[in-house]
């Protein structure tokens, strides 16, 4: 099945604070985007890749995506104002009528190849998955009021997952859920499938598959690649 991969670089970046777009802030020397980026090349099941750029700094990510030689990028375009603005914006160029698209979040550097065979072999069946993890966390849902933070209530852990990316959907789907709800509000593409009452099926994924948001996730990100580098210079 063909599979389009969407990489998401639009964002601001705003809570890393460090003056650079997020995609570009370097960990180890290199961009954080371009880890995720040269991860799907070399996967044997991606054919195609589509990079989502905020226009400011599209130049700057069309240099090093020439750069680092990630040759299955076909296409750079615009970002939106939210995420789900920049993902429609990528659907958008998506050329295939059907197969596979596979949506990733470029602040997410070290997804692993095995975790993207299973996620694409999962949707390829049922034509929704996602990468998780198990909840490690105990999660309170809790209210604002008057300036106070109070616990509603706690959530069941045993049921929690965080959802990560890669998120993938047969493009069909994905195009009927981002037509139907366009003006709903997300956070991650499964929630519009999920409100179009497609069945997602969760892939369980590595707790090193980090979003990098705030200045410290920079720090651990860091010693995860030197880690890595090691690992693989073994
Ligand atoms: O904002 P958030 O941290 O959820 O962003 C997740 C991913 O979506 C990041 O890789 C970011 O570059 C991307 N994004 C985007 N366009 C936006 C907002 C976020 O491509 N307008």
């Amino acid at each position: 099945m063909f599979v389009t991969a969407i990489v998401l670089a639009a964002g601001s970046g705003s809570r890393l604070g460090s003056g650079v777009p997020k995609p570009l802030v370097l960990i180890n020397s290199k961009p954080i985007f371009i880890y995720s980026l040269e991860t799907l090349c070399q996967h044997p099941a991606i054919d195609k890749i589509i990079v989502v750029a905020s226009d400011a700094f599209r130049q700057e990510l069309c240099a090093r995506i020439k750069q680092y030689r990630i040759r299955k990028v076909t296409q750079v375009v615009s970002g939106g104002r939210r995420r789900q603005d920049s993902v429609l914006n990528g659907l958008r160029a998506v050329e295939q009528k059907d197969g596979l698209v596979l949506i990733h979040d470029s602040a997410r550097p070290f997804i692993d190849s095995k975790t993207i065979s299973a996620v694409i072999k999962e949707a390829s069946h049922s034509g929704a998955a996602i990468v998780a993890v198990a909840a490690k966390a105990t999660i309170k849902e809790a209210r604002v009021s008057r300036g106070k933070t109070r616990v509603l209530r706690t959530l069941d852990r045993s049921r929690l997952w965080e959802a990560q990316t890669p998120q993938v959907f047969s493009k069909e789907l994905l195009v009927q859920a981002y037509k139907k709800f366009a003006r709903a509000s997300v956070t991650d593409d499964s929630m519009l499938a999920e409100k179009l009452g497609a069945v997602v099926s969760v892939v369980p994924g590595l707790y090193s598959n980090i979003k990098i948001t705030t200045p410290d996730d920079v720090i651990v990100a860091e010693g995860f690649a030197r880690h890595l580098r090691k690992m693989r210079s073994i």
